[in-house]
C-alpha cells in the first residue's frame, strides 16, 4: 500500500490528542500517512486541526466536512480516526467500515453492548480493522505492573483495591455549576457517566493485569445534586452516576473493590494496589504511574527500579511491541502521553503489516461491559455475570439508549 489516506471524523478534545500522536510519528520521520480529511460540524474546530497540520504536512490540505458519508463518497479514505461522542460511535463506525475504511475509535467503543456488537459485525463482514483507542496499558508503569505480576513478582494474584474519590472542594450550597451540560452528563448521548467514560481505561487495565472479569456487584447513582445550564440558560440536571462503589471477581479467582466518587466532599483519596501471596504493588492516584512494590519481607522497589527492572529483563520481542524502537529507541525515557502516539502507531502499523491491533472491538466489548455490568448490577441489586451482559440477556439499563437511537 502507499500512503495510508487517513479521515478524522470528530476534531474535538480527544481528537486534538489523537493529532499530537500522528504529527510527532512525522516529526520522527514516520511518513507512513497523510491526512486527507477533517469532518466536524463545528468549523472552528476543523480549522483549528488544519492550522496545526499545515505545520508538519505540506500537502495534501485535508480537506474539511461537516458530512461524515459526503466525505467518504469523496475522498475514499483507507482510514477513520473516530473522536465523536458516544451515542455517535456506531454510526460513524459502521458507515466508515462499511465503505471499506479500518476504524479506530475512542472508548468507550460504543454506548451500549449491541451499538458495539454491530461495530464488530460490520468490521467482520467488511474484513476492515476496528480497532478501539484506548491507551492506558500503554503507559510504561502500566507495562510494568502487568510484567510485574505476570512474572510472579507478588506471588499468585489474590486482590485489588481501588479508591479514586473527588469533590473535595464542592460547596453544598452551590450546585449550580456556570457551565453548559454536555452530551458526556446526559445517560443517552454518554451511555453512563464517569465510571463507563473513564472507568473503561482502568478496567481494560485490569483486564491486562489479571485476565478476563466474571461478575460484578454495584452500586451507582448519584448522591450529589449538581446541575448545569443547557444552552438557553435554563438550569438542567445530569441524568448519569456521580458515584460508583463496586466489586469484582475474575475468572482467575482475584477478587476486589473500585470505589469512585465525584461528588464527596472533604477528604479526597486516590490509589491503586495490587495484592499477592508474596506482597504488593501500590500507587498513588488513578492509573498506576509509580508503581511501588512491596513483599512481606520489607522488601520495597521503588517505581524507577521496578521499571529499570522491566525495561532490561522483560522480553525483547515485546519490548519491541510495546515501544517500536522506530519511535523510541529509548523505552526508559518514555514520559508524558506516549500512549495515545502508541494507540494511533499500532493502527497504522496494523493495517499496513495487515494484522490485528493490540486492542480491537472484542478487547473495546470486554473492557465496556464491566461499567455496563456495574450499572445493570445497580439496577437490579444483583450480582451480574460479564457474560450475561455481553450476550445481551442483562441489558435492562441500557433499554432506553439503544430505544433513543434506534439500535
Ligand atoms: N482516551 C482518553 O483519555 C479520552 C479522553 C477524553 C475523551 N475521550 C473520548 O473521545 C471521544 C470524544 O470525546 P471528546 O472529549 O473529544 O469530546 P468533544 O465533545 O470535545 O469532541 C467531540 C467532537 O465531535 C464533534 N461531532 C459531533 N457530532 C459530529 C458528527 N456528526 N460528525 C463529526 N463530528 C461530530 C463535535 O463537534 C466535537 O468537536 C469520546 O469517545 C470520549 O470518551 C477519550
Amino acid at each position: 500500500m502507499s500512503k495510508i489516506k487517513l479521515a478524522f471524523i470528530g476534531c474535538g478534545g480527544m481528537a486534538g490528542a489523537h493529532l499530537n500522536g500522528y504529527l510527532e510519528l512525522k516529526r520522527k520521520g514516520i511518513d507512513i500517512f497523510d491526512i486527507v480529511a477533517l469532518v466536524d460540524p463545528v468549523e472552528a474546530n476543523t480549522e483549528k486541526f488544519a492550522h496545526r497540520i499545515a505545520e508538519v504536512q505540506e500537502f495534501p490540505i485535508p480537506t474539511i466536512y461537516k458530512d461524515p458519508e459526503k466525505m467518504l463518497a469523496e475522498q475514499k479514505p483507507h482510514a477513520a480516526d473516530i473522536c465523536t461522542p458516544h451515542f455517535l460511535h456506531h454510526n460513524h463506525a459502521i458507515m466508515c467500515l462499511e465503505a471499506g475504511v479500518h476504524s479506530i475509535v475512542e472508548k468507550p467503543l460504543g454506548v451500549t453492548i449491541k451499538a458495539t456488537k454491530k461495530m464488530i459485525q460490520a468490521a467482520e463482514d467488511n474484513n476492515r480493522i476496528l480497532a478501539v483507542a484506548e491507551q492506558v496499558r500503554r503507559w510504561l508503569p502500566a507495562r510494568t505492573v502487568a510484567w510485574a505480576v505476570h512474572n510472579g513478582m507478588i506471588g499468585d494474584p489474590q486482590m485489588f483495591f481501588a479508591h479514586t474519590v473527588g469533590g473535595s472542594k464542592i460547596n453544598p450550597d452551590e450546585t449550580i455549576r456556570n457551565r453548559v451540560m454536555t452530551w458526556r452528563q446526559n445517560k443517552l448521548t454518554g451511555g453512563g457517566g464517569p465510571i463507563f467514560d473513564f472507568g473503561v481505561h482502568y478496567i481494560d487495565l485490569l483486564i491486562y493485569i489479571f485476565g478476563d472479569i466474571e461478575s460484578v456487584h454495584a452500586y451507582s447513582g448519584k448522591f450529589g445534586d449538581l446541575k448545569y445550564k443547557d444552552t438557553e440558560g435554563n438550569v438542567v440536571e445530569p441524568t448519569v452516576e456521580d458515584t460508583c462503589i463496586a466489586s469484582i471477581k475474575f475468572k482467575s479467582g482475584v477478587v476486589g473493590t473500585w470505589n469512585w466518587s465525584g461528588i464527596a466532599p472533604g477528604k479526597s483519596l486516590s490509589y491503586t494496589v495490587y495484592y499477592g501471596s508474596k506482597g504488593s504493588i501500590y500507587s498513588g492516584g488513578v492509573y498506576p504511574n509509580s508503581p511501588q512494590l512491596q513483599l512481606w519481607d520489607d522488601t520495597i522497589k521503588e517505581p524507577s527500579e521496578l521499571i529499570h527492572e522491566f525495561v532490561t529483563k522483560v522480553d525483547k520481542a515485546d519490548l519491541e511491541r510495546f515501544f517500536p524502537q522506530e519511535v523510541y529507541p529509548e523505552p526508559e525515557k518514555v514520559t508524558g502521553d506516549h500512549g495515545v502516539l502508541l494507540e494511533v502507531y499500532d493502527f497504522l502499523k496494523a493495517i499496513i503489516d495487515n494484522r490485528p491491533p493490540e486492542l480491537g472491538g472484542w478487547d473495546g466489548l470486554k473492557a465496556q461491559a464491566v461499567p455496563i455490568a456495574f450499572f445493570e448490577s445497580a439496577q437490579s441489586g444483583q450480582v451480574v455475570t460479564i457474560d450475561d451482559v455481553m450476550e445481551e440477556r442483562v441489558e435492562a439499563y441500557q433499554q432506553e439508549i439503544n430505544h433513543k437511537w434506534r439500535i
